[in-house]
């Protein structure tokens, strides 16, 4: 009997983040009390920045174990494109960058 082994390679996705100077507004982490200006950056990145240690993972939105409650204020998904703007909705920290100022359960 021949055994086959069986692998795949999984390619991490390409993750455009602008910081050419257009981003805007101040960044809060209301749980620890931080708050930074926004630099245009991931918010995983920019509560490294501000001192804070997350729990995070994979850094490309896959695990998920990032997620964290935006409170308020509007994130851009680095993937998707997409914009979030809803209250109290769960987002992932390492692929979410603010659009303006956002205020992060973190
Ligand atoms: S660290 Fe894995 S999804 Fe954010």
């Amino acid at each position: 009997m021949s055994e086959h082994l069986h692998t795949e390679v999984f390619t991490p996705p390409e993750i455009e983040i602008d910081t050419s100077g257009g981003a805007t507004g101040q960044v809060r982490f209301s749980h620890s009390g931080k708050e930074t200006l926004n630099s245009g950056k991931p918010l995983l990145e920019q509560a490294e920045e501000a001192g804070l240690k997350p729990e995070h993972g994979c850094r490309m939105g896959i695990c998920f174990s990032c997620t964290k409650v935006k409170n308020t204020g509007c994130v851009r998904n680095a993937l998707t494109g997409e914009l979030s703007a809803e209250e109290d909705q769960e987002i992932q920290l390492c692929i979410s960058v603010p659009v303006g100022d956002v205020d992060i359960n973190c």
